[in-house]
């Protein structure tokens, strides 16, 4: 496994691999790695020749300074679990002054109406800061391919346009949703609960089931209605930001009935004490 932490060193890397023609594939992660990271590895090992893991937690997509200052930072253990589990990665785990200088700022991206829902709405400047990381990854690293979890499916949407607004030569790919036993999406931030809120938080999962049970059987608005209403009397450990059916691809919200040519999907943000997670599901 080969570690840098400057963008020459991992350049002069990447020109080698080029000249023999390799694909190169980039897996972009804030670290605290878990199954869910590997199996977007595994994905890359599927359809590239080489793949570098990128290890920052980005500044600037954090909109709130507590929730960046408790992200949780594991860069040793980190490095172990790839390690152990491939040998040929090559990992980016630069420092912040290396992808943003002096100023750490965003930059102000037009992403149209997909960055005014949801994780839009409740996190100011979130999209701007995830795609000024990409951008400047996608610059540093030249993938032929990258990787994304579809539990952020409004970011792989995002970085679907970014790619469009920048004209980077870079495919996205998006990978199903990697899930523990009791169907909590899995996720870095699952690294702050316990086992007992772990299993308790794997209402949201339970809640997302029933959506896609029930969507199609009455009024999508209704469907939406219920399952809030499941939240705030089912349960008293999550606190529900948003429950939101929309549509897969403008990420609009449905209003009644629905269009039997369109795919939607449920969105769930919920609050786990101050440990904030999502999660969605294909409904169609
Ligand atoms: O999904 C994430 O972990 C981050 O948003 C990403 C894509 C690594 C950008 O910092």
């Amino acid at each position: 496994m080969q570690v840098y932490q400057d963008k020459q060193g991992l350049q002069a890397a990447i020109v080698g691999l080029k000249k023999k023609s390799k694909i190169v594939g980039l897996v972009p992660t804030m670290g605290a790695l878990h199954e869910g990271h590997l199996s977007l590895v595994e994905q890359a090992h599927q359809v590239c020749d080489a793949i570098v893991v990128s290890i920052f937690v980005n500044p600037t997509q954090f909109n709130n300074a507590s929730d960046l200052e408790k992200y949780p930072r594991t860069l040793e253990d980190d490095l172990a679990l790839l390690e152990k589990n491939y040998k040929n990665l090559i990992i980016f785990a630069p420092q912040e002054n290396e992808i943003y200088g002096e100023e750490i700022t965003s930059e102000k991206f037009n992403f149209g109406n997909l960055a005014f829902q949801m994780e839009g709405k409740f996190r100011d400047g979130h999209f701007d800061g995830v795609g000024t990381i990409l951008k400047r990854l996608f610059d540093i690293v030249r993938p032929d391919k990258a990787f994304f979890g579809e539990k952020d499916f409004q970011q792989l949407l995002i970085v679907k346009k970014l790619v469009q607004l920048t004209q980077q030569e870079v495919e996205v790919i998006g990978c199903p949703i990697s899930r523990e036993n009791n169907g909590l999406a899995r996720s870095s931030r699952n690294k702050r609960l316990t086992a007992t809120e772990i299993e308790k938080a794997g209402f949201i999962y339970e809640i997302l089931k029933k959506a896609e049970k029930k969507f199609g059987t009455k009024d999508a608005l209704l469907v939406k209605q219920e399952m809030e209403e499941h939240f705030k009397n089912s349960q008293d450990f999550l606190d529900l930001e948003y429950f939101e059916i929309s549509d897969a691809e403008t990420l609009k919200p449905i209003s009644e009935g629905f269009d039997h040519r369109k795919k939607y999907r449920a969105f769930v943000a919920a609050y786990a004490n101050d440990v904030r997670l999502i999660d969605n599901i294909a409904l169609n």
